[in-house]
């Protein structure tokens, strides 16, 4: 049998479970210029689990405003038909997946995990460095690794090997899907936002969002990769021996931070309170992402983790240091 391309598996999404009726609904209301407030607020307000969801994401992200938003025309309104659409596109997105014995094996709430974080790093990101649309980073963060569960459903028990492959190699995730599965989550998760007309920006994102300077043309497209690069990266990963190095993962986090004009402060708090914002949020989406206290703890341990790696950096970079200032000394008790 040839090798599924990505295409292939965004079309086989269709024969593993039909779209859920109300994304459909959305899609199509999406990929129609003319619609308007009336027709997405149409929609939702006829799924009561998609409208409550929505009004909870409207309200954690607007959790500074002194009234709760209580109606999907009110929602509207306060986001902006463009943040509501796709928010409405990623509330949706978590109730795509039905195979729950198959998602239990590959540790689905991992993968949310994952998602949320990314989620809520990024538009903390877009607010720092004061991005035109901290939301649009918000729906980034939260499809950027839908690949990822493509994949999951269309391999199924197959993407267990690569699972445990990756714990095994220490190769990351990139490296081991290209070699179990000849093509990566990126490219799936790309071919995914094109399959449902999504904004180019988050197909750029899908694609590119292993890499900075990924060789996006529009100024706002690269940034919005560059966020979602380093939100990626600060969040606890989908699986163990996702990036392997800890030491190239410092030193991404790093430029990625500089390109974005952020020192390590600035990360570290962007990190810390993105935390307790994944929390909040998967509650309002109740969503199960595992136990708090093993969540918090995890994050500790990942902080601690990149503190001894950057600690261990500089220690090298000293002791190099210090080779280069006696290498003169040497060579003249050498020649003397
Ligand atoms: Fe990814
Ligand atoms: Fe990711």
């Amino acid at each position: 049998m040839a090798t599924p391309c990505a295409k292939d598996i965004v079309a086989s999404i269709s024969h593993i479970g039909s779209l859920p009726q109300t994304l459909a609904a959305v899609l199509k209301v999406i990929n129609n210029p003319n619609s308007g407030a009336d027709e997405i607020a149409n929609v939702i307000s006829r799924d009561i689990s998609l409208t409550s969801l929505v009004l909870r994401m409207v309200n954690s992200i607007s959790a500074g405003r002194r009234r709760k938003v209580t109606k999907i025309s009110e929602a509207v309104v306060v986001m902006g038909l463009n943040s509501i659409k796709v928010m409405t596109l990623s509330s949706s997105v978590f109730g795509l997946v039905s195979d729950k014995q198959l998602l239990q094996k590959c540790n689905i709430k991992r993968v949310w995990r994952h998602m949320i974080e990314t989620a809520a790093n990024a538009r903390s990101i877009a607010t720092s460095i004061k991005y035109r649309e901290p939301e649009e980073a918000f729906v980034a963060g939260i499809l950027h690794d839908m690949g990822i569960v493509l994949m999951m459903l269309h391999y199924r028990e197959k993407y267990l090997e690569l699972i445990q492959k990756m714990k095994d190699d220490h190769k990351g995730i990139l490296n081991t899907e290209k070699e179990i599965f000849g093509l990566t989550h990126t490219e799936v998760g790309a071919e995914m936002a094109i399959d449902w007309k999504l904004p180019p920006s988050l197909a750029h994102v899908a694609m590119n969002h292993h890499s900075i300077d990924a060789g996006i043309i529009i100024p706002d497209d690269a940034i919005l990769n560059d966020i979602i690069a380093l939100a990626d990266r600060l969040s606890t990963e989908p699986f163990d021996e996702y990036y392997p190095d800890l030491e190239e993962n410092i030193i991404f986090i790093q430029s990625a931070g500089k390109r974005l004009g952020l020192d390590s402060i600035e990360i570290n708090r962007i990190r810390k309170e993105s935390v307790m914002e994944s929390i909040r949020l998967a509650e309002y989406l109740e969503l199960d992402i595992g136990d708090v206290l093993e969540i918090l703890t995890e994050a500790n341990n990942k902080l601690a983790g990149l503190y001894f790696s950057l600690e261990k950096i500089y220690l090298e970079k000293q002791k190099l240091q210090e080779m280069i200032n006696e290498a003169p000394q040497n060579e003249a008790v050498a020649s003397a």
